[in-house]
């Protein structure tokens, strides 16, 4: 994982490098470091912790150079220390070199580079960049840019893995270059000043202009130019693209944390999702997908392949696709889908799911669909992000950026943006019930409103989260749609407040979990399908007797049958009911990760965005 900053211009680089750096540490947060061109040496300053450790170091606020490049990491190779903090230098220390990814084959790289005589000092996979740079360098006769770029390129050409790089050396004081492979990088372009970054939200303050970059596309940065190249180093033309996110929605906006502002802006994040697609009285409407009802005809299968929250709403999106469309179709994680050898041909298509647009396990996921032969769609927030560019078609939740680790917002807009895919199909095959389709409609609509009447319980929910922040087991339980809602709810209260949590089918919880129920475990019942509701109750009622605390979250009226406490939601259509019933889980994985005292927004040994396997 790891975040990349990096600054060109006329400007002291060290505070830019510092503040884009504490917006990308949702990424990681193990060590920073940074490394600047000054006068006439490159200075390294690195430490483990986190970024505001960094910045007390002594004299980092004295360093004068306008070119610098900084990293915050998420330790894969050797633990976090000063040592294995980025930027990273060669033994001449006249490269400096961050990293975002892994650099596979680097125990190889590393036998080589000492058997010609180079040393290393850390664990880490990166050591061996500036090296194999330096090693490459030295071949060439004179101190020339071209040859600077053609030693970086001929390195990469060499790593296997992912990798997002930023190098600058001693000897182009007056420039840097930036490439990747399998790992987020994006420039920000402003008249005299460039900017470098793992993400946008780090560079919206300064610039909403940016150059996308493709897979070893190798870029040559001054302060007011940039030179683009292809892997061969063929000089290219690329396209800046205007970014409509502004500044502001990536600030805390007055709220404590970035997952309570997350979690509030939910009722706009769908607006903005389904705004332009969903109508009463049209068909739905998707203009960047073509397809035809003897294409959706001919599918034998749909796969829906995604990591994490993303999953979860995945199997929310089954559940709609298999009941309006009548194509099987199946929710699987991506690490599992890629190594289990699955059904794909020309008649599957396949869906990937993904906030960032830049989990590893889901891009390799995508591309072997696309080597089997199946059609390809992606469903992300971030546009021109690696998975859109793999995919053959993509479509965009409008969430806005998502900063807290744990994801909220990205869940509910891609629960409701693949219930509209979910009609789309319906209505070009024909093959739903009018009625339903349009009170499905009418209740997708409707659910901004319904949102905001559901975060009514904070203060509810928070007494709750009182009584319950000691204790160290809880169960989610549901039935159809409402388990997929209790497996993204078991996984929010893990995530931020380290409370083991499960979840179970509540009808399975009898076939052994309910051996662990006694006094101190809460079991969360979330029941929202008519149909189903008396049977989750009598599964709470047997935990009710073993001594479990209950807490009910549902929008049908039930008797009180001693549960602690019940939150009533409104009622919608079942399909998109998780979208309702996981807020008040939401918010309760919020309080008591704050009565515990802990970092809601970066939790421990997580990351936002996972670009490693
Ligand atoms: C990480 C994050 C999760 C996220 C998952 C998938 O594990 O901590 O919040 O759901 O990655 O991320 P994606 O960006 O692909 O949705």
């Amino acid at each position: 994982m790891c975040g990349i900053v990096g600054y060109i211009g006329t400007k002291k680089a060290s505070p830019i490098l510092l503040s884009g750096l504490s917006k990308l540490e949702y990424r990681g947060y193990d060590s920073a470091g940074i490394s600047t061109i000054e006068k006439d040496f490159l200075s390294v300053m690195k430490d483990k912790g986190r970024v505001e450790n960094l910045s007390k170091i002594r004299g980092i606020d004295k360093l004068e150079g306008t070119i610098g490049i900084a990293h915050t990491r998420w330790a894969t190779h050797g633990k976090p220390s000063k040592e294995n903090s980025h930027p990273h230098q060669d033994n001449s220390k006249t490269f400096s070199v961050v990293h975002n990814g892994i650099i596979e084959n680097y125990n190889e790289l590393r036998e080589f580079l000492t058997k010609n005589g180079y040393t290393f000092y850390s664990q880490t996979d990166t050591e061996v960049i500036p090296n194999l740079i330096h090693y490459y360098y030295s071949q060439y006769k004179k101190d020339d840019m071209q040859n600077f770029l053609k030693a970086v390129r001929k390195a990469c050409l060499d790593f296997k893995g992912s990798f997002a790089i930023e190098v600058i050396s001693k000897l182009y004081p007056e420039n840097m270059i930036v490439v990747r492979q399998d790992s987020p990088l994006v420039i920000g372009n402003c008249e005299d000043e460039k900017y470098l970054s793992s993400d946008i939200p780090a560079i919206l303050p300064y610039t909403r202009d940016f150059y996308l970059l493709n897979d070893l596309e190798f870029v040559v940065l001054s302060k007011d130019k940039i030179e683009f190249y292809d892997k061969d180093l063929n000089k290219i033309e690329k396209e800046i693209k205007e970014i409509e996110w502004d500044a502001a929605s990536s600030e805390k906006d007055g709220y404590d944390d970035y997952m309570l502002k997350e979690i509030y802006e939910q009722p706009a994040a769908i607006k903005n999702t389904i705004d332009s697609k969903i109508s009463l009285d049209n068909k739905c409407e998707f203009n960047e997908l073509n397809f035809t009802k003897k294409y959706l005809q001919s599918l034998n299968k749909i796969y829906i392949v995604a990591c994490g929250t993303a999953m979860h709403a995945g199997l929310a999106g089954k559940n709609t696709l298999e009941k309006l469309c009548r194509i099987p179709t199946e929710a699987d994680i991506a690490s599992e889908f890629r190594y289990r050898d699955p059904i794909i041909d020309n008649k599957t298509l396949c869906i990937f799911i993904s906030q960032s647009g830049e989990t590893a396990d889901t891009i390799a996921a995508l591309k072997l669909s696309k080597e089997k032969g199946a059609k390809t769609l992606a469903i992300t927030n971030v546009e021109g992000s690696s998975i859109t560019r793999e995919a053959d078609f993509s479509i965009y939740t409008h969430a806005g950026p998502e900063i807290a680790v744990a994801s909220t917002k990205a869940y509910t807009c891609q629960v409701v943006l693949m219930n509209c895919l979910a009609i789309y199909f319906a209505e070009i095959l024909e093959s739903s019930d009018d009625k339903l389709i349009k009170s499905l409609k009418s209740d997708i609509l409707d659910l901004p409103k319904k949102i905001k009447k559901v975060l009514e319980c904070d203060d509810e929910i928070k007494k709750f989260a009182k009584k319950m922040y000691r204790e160290k087991d809880a169960f989610f339980i549901g039935r159809g749609v409402d388990e997929t809602a209790a497996r993204e709810g078991s996984l929010k209260l893990k995530e931020i407040s380290y409370i083991h949590a499960e979840s179970y089918a509540a009808g399975e919880l009898k076939h052994g979990p309910i051996a662990l129920i006694e006094k101190g475990v809460t079991v969360i019942g979330i029941m929202t399908d008519e149909e189903l509701v008396k049977k989750t109750i009598s599964n709470i009622q047997e935990v009710i007797t073993r001594g479990a605390k209950t807490l009910i979250i549902t929008n049908q009226k039930i008797d009180d049958k001693g549960f602690d406490k019940v939150i009533e939601i409104p009622k919608t259509n079942s399909f998109i009911s998780p979208v309702l019933s996981i807020i008040p889980l939401q918010l309760l994985s919020y309080y008591i990760s704050k009565y515990k005292g802990l970092d809601v927004d970066k939790p421990r040994n997580l990351a936002k965005s996972v670009t490693v396997e």
